[in-house]
């Protein structure tokens, strides 16, 4: 495979896995994803109880990509922490995802899977679905706050799954951050919260949770996507690795990420439309396009973007 990359020391053997999210929460779905071509198994984002969500429609097919106010369902850490005992015979990276409501919900589950059988552990600093709960990420002292506390609790790498910023004195601001604190990877980008998509017809939103605002997926947000790997990458100077994340749906997109600096990338709302096949196929198309562009591996074509 010219497309096995790595994030922080985790080998992974293609470029492409699934995004926190999607048909992650359960051990069948998870075991679908240890089978496929999804170079790592990322689990849903887990609070400290399990969850049951936000009311439905709470998600919904877009043209152009979804819309979506789950409100973190999920089974508890717990039982993520088993699941991933239960994985390990795949042979493949586990990636826990941890979504605190308070900072010592995050210390609680980041302290927990240190200990467990997962290979990276990503902090979910940007849910934008839980009414009454802001993203901890757009409030910069919350976040150092977390930092402090989940920092040093072991040597499982651990990352930032990370809002999109629209402004570089905050990318400046995260990135200082996340040199301060040795975090080995971030993930660039969740969902770009509170947007409003309207069926005129019926003159309501699409979606019932919080009134309709929800979290944007898909071909909308990966100019957004790209200009935060863009960003970070140059603010971060390959010290800490990337993970792409929005709008990938096809191996030119992933081949985008990949100039931009991202050293893997992560699929939410393609993988929830088309299952498991968009692992293979992304995949495929990539290695044609490297092997087109004469690039003999990840590293060589990473980061090249080229300026006007
Ligand atoms: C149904 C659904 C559920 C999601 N749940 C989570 C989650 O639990 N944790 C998280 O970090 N991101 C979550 N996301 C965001 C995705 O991981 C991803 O960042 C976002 O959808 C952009 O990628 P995409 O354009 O490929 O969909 C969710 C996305 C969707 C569509």
């Amino acid at each position: 495979m010219l497309s096995k990359t790595k994030i922080s020391k985790i080998e992974l053997a293609s470029y492409i896995c699934n995004a926190s999210g999607p048909s992650d929460s359960i051990l069948e779905e998870l075991e679908i994803i240890a089978k496929s071509d999804s170079s790592a198994i990322m689990m849903k984002s887990c609070t400290i109880k399990p969850r049951i969500g936000n009311p439905e429609p709470r998600y919904v097919h877009l043209p152009l990509g979804s819309i979506q106010s789950m409100g973190l369902p999920n089974l508890g850490y717990q039982k993520y922490i088993r699941f991933a005992s239960q994985l390990k015979k795949y042979n493949k990276p586990i990636i826990a995802s941890v979504a605190g409501l308070s900072i010592e919900d995050y210390r609680v589950m980041v302290e927990a899977f240190q200990k467990s059988e997962v290979n990276l552990i990503e902090v979910n600093l940007s849910c934008p679905n839980v009414e009454g709960k802001s993203q901890v990420a757009y409030d910069f002292e919350q976040t150092e706050k977390v930092l402090r506390v989940i920092s040093n609790l072991g040597d499982i790498p651990l990352g930032l799954k990370l809002p999109a910023y629209f402004d570089f004195i905050h990318q400046k601001q995260m990135a200082q951050l996340i040199l301060k604190y040795n975090i080995s990877f971030i993930t660039c980008i969740n969902s770009v919260g509170n947007t409003l998509f309207i069926d005129p017809e019926k003159e309501m939103p699409v979606i019932k949770p919080k009134k309709g605002f929800g979290g944007l997926c898909g071909d909308y947000i990966k100019p957004i996507a790209l200009a935060n790997v863009r960003a970070f990458y140059e603010l971060l100077d390959d010290k800490v690795s990337i993970f792409g994340v929005g709008g990938i749906k096809s191996g030119l997109d992933a081949f985008e990420f990949l100039i931009a600096g991202a050293d893997a990338v992560q699929v939410a709302t393609v993988f929830e439309k088309e299952g498991e096949s968009c692992f293979t196929r992304i995949n495929q198309e990539l290695e044609e396009i490297l092997k087109r562009k004469n690039y003999n591996s990840i590293q060589e074509a990473k980061g090249r973007l080229k300026h006007l």
